[in-house]
């Protein structure tokens, strides 16, 4: 046994003996311990800190005396006095083992720390940013060694920290010999570390020592919004989060609409490649200026996107999505070049672009899949991402498969006719009392219910303005559990329900919500029309979900995760009475919130898992619902509300479907047999 000190560092529990003199950041390269450094041992940076602990361990089997390390020296003295160190920490660089030691690896000192997620069931990432800090001495110029000066920038990198084959752009080149020069010959580069196809290369070099941090932008392109968060990625925090309309949106609505724009006008894909970076140049200014930081130090991004985002933000027609077989340009992961993309960031900042699944399952579902992880489930788990289409998820670690469903905008307030988009004044929450059929709600902007006190002040600035998309599912859900709406999508007459709420439109009734009309305001009611386009749309969605767990050979799914905006705000309850989602206990119906946002997040922070989600979308079976005979039987019997065919067992335990039918021969209350709706 070495009669050399012990070293146990902690959390990780590495330990070994070294000889008496070792620097602890020595000991922790040995060990493979992750402690920090930039300038390489210097006691510059004071990334390596450390915590080292004293006395009796009886766990570890150490006893550590007062004097197990060198005393405090001169250089932990200068940067305590210059930049402050918290009591007890030491730098790792300057300690030298004396005798047995205990030494705590504080999270900031760790590269690959956790950044920890707010939800309970999410994975922490683990930081491995593509590009790092590295202080180096570059050798002066010798005459009779002749070198050019990013020869010896590009050894000192190989000799000091093992960077083999580092690589530079002309623009650094251009800038190196004033910054040597200016440096006294030490300098902090900016090296993206590369991966299996590309070797490391240097993106930006200061004089000196360089203080600050390198930025990151997690990009969440959507149909209708563009959102980003700033992201530092040296800490993994989101400095700053933003987002914008999409200025596409003036060529359409919705993906089809787009694609149509192309097709019919000469170089418009061409125009709305360039609307979309200019948007997205705009949103970066924004954030940045928010955060208060040179936009130029944003160094890395990850973009995630739809087959069709996809395709325009890349400057590619997107013609051939439009038409089946869907065929995508490519599905891979793309490394590109912001310049490639007319993005102002970093001159030689890399752009990251998350797999896309399948022609209608794009990049913003291989981010979903990062990070709500079906994989990586040891139960069944159906994840669906609700927007204009659902991109939905169902597997577990043995198998995961994924399809889209034209789900339409009726789930965003569009095709409503009080619709409106979730903003102030609009309806998001709404009970309907089985007794009185009387409906109470709260709006976006307030608190207070529409039957308590203060309501009428709580809404004075923002009105009542309409029903937004969870507003709208509540609502159906309630009219059905109230018994003035049928299994079949039919709202009853006044006579049949025994409330004046439901009141004669055309041939058909509706539902009065709210009728503000007698002081100018709006007539809030659910129709017979707005029953079937919430039908059609959560048809829809149940069909995809429906055709996959017919794939995989199952009845029914342990969980369901509803990720996205939308998904976010709707109720399980009355997602399940509508049978939006397959029955399963409603205590395991959750939600991720914007998952796509946060699997962009993952791959920015964590190389690694770019290549884990290539790596997955790989595996991930992809199913066409366009070309699946059993999808349109689905959509029929998931017209019905809940559903014609299938029985929802767990649900019936915690509600009761009144049994009525308002089907009297007239109205037009057939469900049966519609046409299914159009792609987009
Ligand atoms: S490694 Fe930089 S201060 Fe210790």
């Amino acid at each position: 046994m070495s009669s050399d000190p012990l070293v146990i560092f902690t959390p990780s529990g590495k330990r070994g003996h070294f000889p008496i003199g070792t620097p602890v950041l020595t000991a922790a390269r040995q060990l493979g311990v992750d402690l920090d450094s930039v300038c390489g041992g210097r006691g510059i940076c004071s990334k390596c800190q450390i915590t080292p602990s004293y006395g009796e361990f009886s766990k570890h089997g150490v006893s550590v005396a007062d004097d197990a390390l060198t005393e405090w020296n001169k250089v932990e003295q200068r940067y305590k006095d210059k930049r402050g160190l918290i009591d007890g920490r030491r730098l790792g660089c300057q300690a030298q083992v004396q005798g047995d030691v205990v030494i705590d690896v504080p999270p900031e000192s760790q590269v690959h720390r956790q950044v920890v997620r707010k939800r309970a069931e999410a994975r922490d990432i683990i930081m491995s940013p593509s590009t790092r800090l590295f202080y180096v001495e570059v050798e002066e110029p010798d005459m009779h060694n002749p070198s050019g000066d990013m020869e010896r920038l590009i050894a000192a990198l190989a000799d000091q920290w093992q960077l083999q084959n580092v690589q530079s752009d002309l623009h650094i080149l251009q800038c190196l010999q004033p910054i040597l020069r200016k440096g006294n010959w030490k300098v902090t580069v900016a090296v993206h570390l590369g991966d299996e196809t590309q070797p490391p290369k240097i993106m930006h070099i200061w004089p000196g020592y360089y203080a600050g941090t390198l930025y990151g932008l997690a990009v969440d392109l959507g149909s209708t919004t563009i959102a980003a968060h700033l992201c530092d990625l040296k800490s993994g925090e989101v400095i700053a989060s933003s987002g914008i309309m999409n200025p596409q949106i003036r060529f359409g609505e919705d993906l089809m609409s787009r694609v149509s724009y192309g097709m019919m006008n000469k170089g418009g894909d061409q125009e709305m490649t360039r609307a979309v970076r200019e948007g997205m140049n705009a949103l970066f200014t924004q954030i940045a200026s928010e955060a208060e930081i040179d936009q130029s130090l944003i160094v890395d991004a990850v973009f995630v996107c739809n087959p069709v985002m996809h395709h325009l933000f890349l400057g590619i027609d997107p013609f051939e999505l439009g038409q089946a077989p869907f065929a995508l340009a490519s599905s891979g992961a793309l490394s590109l070049r912001a310049t490639d993309l007319d993005l102002n960031i970093h001159p030689a900042a890399r752009v990251y672009l998350l797999p896309c699944i399948a022609g209608h399952v794009g990049a913003d579902a291989a981010a979903v899949a990062l990070s709500e992880a079906p994989d990586k489930s040891e139960d069944l788990v159906l994840v669906v991402d609700v927007g204009t289409n659902a991109e939905i998820l169902l597997g577990d670690k043995t198998r995961v498969l994924a399809c889209s469903s034209p789900t339409g905008p009726a789930f965003e307030g569009a095709q409503i006719s009080s619709g409106q988009r979730a903003a102030p004044g609009a309806i998001e929450r709404l009970e309907i009392n089985p007794e009185t059929k009387e409906p109470r709600f709260r709006v976006i902007g307030s608190d207070i219910w529409s039957d308590e006190d203060g309501f009428d002040a709580a809404i004075a600035t923002t009105g009542i303005t309409g029903i937004c998309g969870s507003g709208i599912i509540e609502a159906i859900a309630e009219m059905r559990l109230a018994g003035v709406l049928d299994a079949s999508g039919l709202i009853g007459s006044a006579e049949q329900t025994g409330t004046q709420r439901c009141i004669v439109d055309g041939r058909t009734n509706a539902y009065l919500v709210w009728d503000g009309s007698a002081d100018g305001g709006p007539r809030i009611t659910i129709t017979n029309p707005d029953i079937r386009a919430i039908q059609m749309a959560k048809a829809a969605l149940y069909s995809g979900a429906r055709l996959l767990m017919d794939k995989l050979g199952v009845e029914t799914v342990d969980r369901v995760v509803l990720a996205g905006a939308f998904g976010a705000h709707i109720s399980a309850k009355h997602a399940m009475v509508l049978g939006m989602i397959p029955d399963c206990p409603l205590e395991k119906v959750t939600s991720a919130g914007n998952a796509a946002g946060t699997g962009a997040r993952i791959a920015l922070l964590n190389t690694d898992a770019r290549r884990e989600i290539e790596e997955t979308v790989r595996r991930i079976e992809k199913i066409e619902t366009a070309v699946e005979p059993r999808f349109q039987e689905h959509f029929v019997n998931a017209s019905a509300i809940p559903n014609s065919a299938e029985p929802f067992p767990i649900l019936s335990t915690v509600v009761t479907l009144p049994e009525v039918n308002f089907n009297t021969g007239g109205g037009d209350g057939s469900t049966g047999g519609r046409r299914r709706r159009r792609r987009g």
